[in-house]
């Protein structure tokens, strides 16, 4: 199939998917809402007048965190299909990474893991969606925190510029990516992992890339992995797009 043709029908099979997980959203609410109440009743009941009353309350209350599951994966999913606008202003990448680690600092240490940041001594000014492309960041950082399986947990963090362009770069030293998953791991839904719904990494790289950024990996089976972000400053982000200019300019230097 010509690659044109292909996209095309790639996009008409997302409006579909995007339009179903759409659909099953209300009834699975009603779902999670009778599954409260039918809980609540339940656990009203007395032992005496019926006997099973702990496996129906155990029953009901699988049946609860299936429910809630589901919807995540329907939210998460949703998130990816119909992308929000992103709102551009200029801002300093260097802070936004600081406030993203602030973020996860006290869970970091509360579970033995060390965090070292190297932060550029001057600002990076980028243009970005402050909320999305943090959101980007914290993917990448709870997926270092996730592979982390040896003692000596660390996280390193550094933002700087290299071939003249900003980045921030995450680096664990957990289990590092089979060589043969490397190619799955940008997948919709792909995950390892026991909980995972799959959708950190796909989402990662649509903001990067609505940012005119990039995201590359480099992993070691064992040893760790390191997901480098780059981005365009913000003067290359607009010779790249002269038409988006950012929505509001907070004046003066980059916040
Ligand atoms: N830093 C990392 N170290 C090891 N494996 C990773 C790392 N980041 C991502 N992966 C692998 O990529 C998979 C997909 O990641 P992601 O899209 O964030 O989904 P999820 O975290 O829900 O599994 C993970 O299940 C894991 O196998
Ligand atoms: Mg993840």
């Amino acid at each position: 199939m010509p690659a044109t043709r292909r996209r095309k029908k790639l996009e008409d099979l997302g409006a579909v998917a995007a339009g179903l997980a759409h659909e099953i959203r209300n009834p699975l609410n009603s779902l999670y809402i009778n599954g409260q109440l039918l809980e609540e009743m339940l656990s009203e009941i007395s032992p005496e007048a019926v006997p099973q009353k702990g496996e129906l309350l155990s029953l009901a209350r699988a049946n609860l965190k299936v429910t809630q599951r589901l919807n995540e994966t329907l939210s998460g999913f949703l998130r990816f299909a119909r992308p929000q606008a992103i709102e551009l202003t200029m801002v300093d990448l260097n802070r936004i990474v600081a406030e993203t680690l602030r973020f996860l600092e006290v869970d970091l240490s509360y579970h033995g893991i060390v965090l070292r940041t190297r932060i550029h001594p001057t600002p990076l000014p980028v243009l970005a969606d402050e909320r999305q492309l943090k959101q980007a960041l914290l993917n990448l950082l709870l997926n270092a925190q996730e592979a982390l399986d040896k003692e000596g947990k660390t996280i390193r963090v550094t933002t700087g510029v290299r071939a003249g362009r900003p980045f921030a770069r995450i680096q664990d030293n957990g289990r590092g990516i089979p060589r043969a998953e490397r190619r799955q791991i940008f997948r919709l839904f792909y995950t390892t992992r026991k909980n995972g719904s799959g959708l950190g990494l796909p989402i990662v790289r649509q903001i990067v890339h609505q940012h005119g950024g990039t995201v590359s990996l480099r992993s070691r089976e064992g040893h760790g992995t390191i997901v480098t972000v780059s981005l365009p400053f913000e003067s290359q982000f607009r010779a790249m797009f002269p038409g988006r200019l950012p929505l509001a300019l907070p004046p003066g230097a980059p916040r």
